[in-house]
């Protein structure tokens, strides 16, 4: 067992429950873009177990690739705009249907900023698929084309959710000890 298995309060969404919704999500994707030219875009980091997930799961030919985008001032609700860390470079946008991946969606910033950013570059069609959303925390509206569950405002890491960039490797969502984010010496 790992360790930081510890800090976790309790699982929200086992490993298997998981696997059934990625292989429901699966199914719906491999149908929907059947006549599409899938392109697979992981939003490093948290999105990458449950995108290594899904490539495996749909059973279409696809082209996969990766963003890493960061809110400016994550954890205020004062700021609006992502900053690209690692942009996504191709000469033949028009020629790809991007089928962004994603962990979680809090705010809804991320994704509705680069869903108008990859229209922009001229993508033929950009949709979205998000792991797990908290609608309860939501600043812009923004409502992603595949849900695998909804979820309350809780503190969740796990399956590549992080709390200061850990627990990613936990292989469910669990809520995460109030006692481990509180704690006086926290940095955060
Ligand atoms: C998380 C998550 C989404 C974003 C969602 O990433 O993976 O990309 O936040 O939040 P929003 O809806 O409020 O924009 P984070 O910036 O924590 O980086 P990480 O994936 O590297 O952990």
């Amino acid at each position: 067992m790992n360790i930081l298995e510890n800090d976790i309060e309790k699982i929200l969404i086992s490993k298997e429950e998981i696997n059934s919704i990625e292989n429901a999500m699966a199914a719906q994707i491999s149908d929907d873009y059947a006549d599409k030219n899938l392109l697979l875009l992981c939003i490093l980091k948290g999105s990458v177990v449950f995108f290594s997930d899904l490539m495996r799961k749909i059973t279409l030919p696809m082209q996969i690739d990766f963003m890493k985008v960061t809110s400016y001032g994550k954890g205020s609700t004062s700021t609006g705009n992502v900053r690209i860390l690692l942009d996504l470079h191709r000469e033949d946008f028009s020629a790809v249907d991007v089928l962004i991946v994603e962990d979680i969606i809090d705010s809804g910033r991320t994704l509705s900023t680069l869903v108008e950013y990859l229209k922009m570059k001229g993508c033929r069609s950009v949709k979205t698929c998000t792991l797990l959303d908290k609608p309860a925390r939501r600043e812009v509206e923004f409502t992603p084309d595949y849900t695998g569950k909804i979820i309350p405002d809780e503190f969740v890491v796990g399956f590549g959710l992080d709390y200061a960039e850990k627990y990613r490797e936990l292989p469910y969502v669990g809520i995460l000890k109030p006692s481990v984010y509180t704690k006086e010496d926290n940095p955060d």
